[in-house]
């Protein structure tokens, strides 16, 4: 008797062409030198990163002219509507950000609400500096998987999923999926360039 599954979460995970990837290395080390960046990226208020997400009017994207990564991003989430068979739809970069978690920060869990499609990209993803983790969604699962001892290791069992980050790496999702970074154990910084996308208005 099959057994009919239902109700997945799309992620997208696509490493970037190596020569692109030290391309926009090169032009992000560039940018967080200039004293636009030394404004811009951050402290956040209440966590340890330190990040240009609170500089709503700074995009990375302009600001450090990543007209590729744009290209690239735009391009998988196209692909991304047309994989949950959405019609095409015309986006745009609703806010673009970066982040920068010293040995030691992480961020705690949230959600881009009111985005269509979000995505991070690593920049430098040292080993051991924080995967991004997303918890499975459907909170009443997660107390019956803990109440009913049901949890496993396969992706119908799973509690949480989450993500190595590596330099080149973009991971895509639906804006609305809850997600946080763990704690950066590693001696180096991690860099990862966040980015929003809403339908074009
Ligand atoms: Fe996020």
């Amino acid at each position: 008797m099959p057994v009919e599954l239902w109700f997945p979460v799309p992620f997208l995970v696509h490493d970037i062409e190596p020569e692109v990837r030290d391309a926009i290395r090169a032009k992000v080390h560039a940018y967080l030198e200039t004293e636009g960046a030394k404004r811009d990226v951050t402290l956040a208020p209440s966590e340890s990163v330190t990040t240009s997400y609170y500089r709503p009017q700074a995009s990375i994207l302009a600001d450090a002219k990543l007209v590729e990564l744009e290209d690239i991003i735009m391009q998988a989430a196209n692909g991304f509507l047309a994989t949950m068979q959405l019609p095409p739809r015309r986006l745009e970069v609703e806010r673009a950000w970066i982040n920068v978690f010293t040995p030691g920060s992480q961020e705690a869990m949230h959600s881009h609400d009111g985005s269509l499609i979000s995505c991070s990209y690593y920049v430098e993803a040292p080993e051991n500096c924080g995967n991004i983790a997303f918890p499975d969604p459907i909170g009443a699962r997660r107390s019956y998987r803990e109440f009913t001892q049901t949890a496993g290791d396969n992706f119908l069992t799973l509690r949480e999923m989450t993500f190595e980050p590596k330099p080149g790496r973009i991971v895509m999702f639906e804006s609305w999926v809850p997600h946080a970074v763990n704690c950066n154990k590693s001696d180096k910084n991690r860099i990862s360039i966040a980015v929003n996308l809403r339908q074009a208005r």
